[in-house]
């Protein structure tokens, strides 16, 4: 108390024309702090990103400040909180990867051998928040509590809220997609089983009507005419019947399981664009059916596009052109592996990832429809069942890549490789109709699962 006297003397003894002088200087101060708010919540709203940004220890995490609203403009909504509690975790990741800047020496030491498979152990110390996207979920299961307000948060989207979504048929699509995929993650890790019925019911309450769903406009046509999806590629990539000739021709191919809709709940199409100095892609392919391994040319380019299957309110699966994933691939040069090949794998393949902006569609902010992906963003991805903490880069380099591979001749294109069996596509159409066919399978599960 003591302390405090001589400041009270001092301002005891401040004249009248302080005290008008201190009252306009509190009210500048309050102009301050509302126009500081005011640009706060423009900044949440506008400016920045979900994601720490490049450069940052933890590129291409979420921001845990960063509140996002993807299905409705406040950001405590049902339908925001059932997508934040199913996207957002905070984990311990099993394994981290050296290929994170911080967890490295010198560049050109690490980028020598196979620096896609350097990992540690993870530690209490690196439990971090994740997202959900690079079409992984970093949500294994629910703790009671966190089920029991998920479970509410889901009931909730019912009737008003419900039929409100659905008068944005792409939102509720889009909804629907990412309920379906917390789902199938329950269903595959065999967690929190009480949760299949009430998420399948609310996969019904958002479900579109076959003529709504036929009426949804192609995400990667928005993309690309507002400039977000930035790479130099076909406006009419995705056409059908027939499908574009050249420069990309889409492929049909056997797929890994990865790429099977029963478990992505999407479609997916593959394209290759063949540099025009060598033999064609169709010379490629008829040598490779015969045996022959001939080398894929540097400058081949390949688009993998994935979207989002829908179930129909009568409970038929619909691919729609909602994509919400595009993957460009192409193979640079076919150096050695060093810390100066500045290509995705370090060894010739070079990456461009981009993904759908819920939030963007939302607010119809076309010119952010898409957000690309840098080789040093970061993300949690699941290998075997293990979560992995480490960069896109090392990621995409795990499968495509040239180093200490027998088919290097391949390029990283495994769609190209005999075990791939790839084929034109005759109609474009092939992959939507297989996609349908998968992603059925998982309905009848879940519908059973959630029946058990
Ligand atoms: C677990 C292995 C695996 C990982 C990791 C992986 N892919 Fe693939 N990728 C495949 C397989 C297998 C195919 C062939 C398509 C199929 O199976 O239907 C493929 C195909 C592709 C294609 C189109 C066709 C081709 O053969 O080039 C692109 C583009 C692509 N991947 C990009 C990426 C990017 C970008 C990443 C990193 C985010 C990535 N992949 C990570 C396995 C993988």
């Amino acid at each position: 108390m003591d302390q405090q006297r001589p400041r009270e003397r001092r301002e005891h003894t401040h004249s009248r024309e302080s005290k008008t002088f201190r009252r306009a200087r509190g009210k500048r101060i309050r102009t301050f702090f509302f126009f500081l708010f005011a640009f706060s919540l423009a900044w949440n709203a506008y400016g920045a990103e979900e994601q720490f940004p490049v450069g940052h220890p933890d590129q291409g995490l979420p921001r845990p400040e960063f509140l996002s609203a993807p299905y409705h403009e406040d950001p405590q909504h049902a339908l925001n909180r059932v997508f934040r509690a199913s996207f957002l975790a905070t984990v311990v990741p099993a394994e981290v990867g050296l290929a994170l800047p911080r967890e490295h020496g010198n560049p050109s030491d690490f980028f020598r051998g196979p620096w896609y498979f350097a990992v540690r152990p993870g530690i209490p110390a690196d439990r971090k928040l994740f997202g959900g996207d690079v079409r992984l979920l970093s949500r294994e299961e629910f703790s009671p509590d966190e089920a029991a307000s998920f479970a509410r948060a889901l009931a909730e989207v019912d009737g008003e809220m419900a039929s409100t979504l659905k008068k944005r048929p792409a939102l509720a699509a889009l909804f629907q997609h990412d309920l379906l995929r917390v789902a199938q993650r329950l269903v595959e890790a065999g967690r929190n089983p009480e949760l299949l019925r009430p998420i399948g019911a609310a996969v019904k309450r958002v479900a579109l009507s076959p003529a709504q769903l036929s009426q949804l406009a192609s995400t990667y046509e928005l993309g690309l005419k507002s400039g977000s999806l930035d790479f130099p590629l076909p406006p009419d990539l995705l056409r059908m019947d027939p499908p574009v000739s050249g420069p990309y021709w889409e492929l049909l191919r056997n797929s890994t399981s990865v790429f099977n809709a029963a478990r992505t709940l999407a479609w997916s199409r593959v394209f290759i664009s063949w540099p025009s100095i060598h033999g064609g892609l169709t010379d490629f392919l008829s040598a490779q059916g015969k045996g022959q391994k001939a080398e894929v040319p540097v400058g081949a380019i390949s688009v993998l596009v994935q979207g989002v299957v829908a179930w129909d309110d009568r409970g038929f699966p619909h691919a729609t052109p909602i994509a919400f994933d595009v993957r460009v691939k192409w193979l640079a040069n076919r150096d050695p592996m060093s810390a100066q090949n500045r290509t995705t794998s370090r060894d010739g393949v070079q990456i461009r990832v981009y993904e759908l902006r819920r939030e963007s569609l939302r607010r119809g902010a076309q010119d952010r429809l898409f957000r690309p992906l840098h080789d040093d963003d970061q993300a949690l991805f699941r290998d075997y069942g293990t979560l992995k903490h480490t960069t896109l880069a090392a990621q995409c380099t795990l499968c495509h890549r040239l180093h200490g591979v027998s088919d290097a001749y391949l390029g990283g294109f495994i769609t190209l490789g005999p075990s791939a069996q790839p084929r034109l596509a005759r109609t474009g159409s092939e992959r939507l109709r297989l996609a349908e066919r998968e992603a059925s399978q998982f309905l009848a599960n879940l519908e059973k699962a959630a029946k058990d």
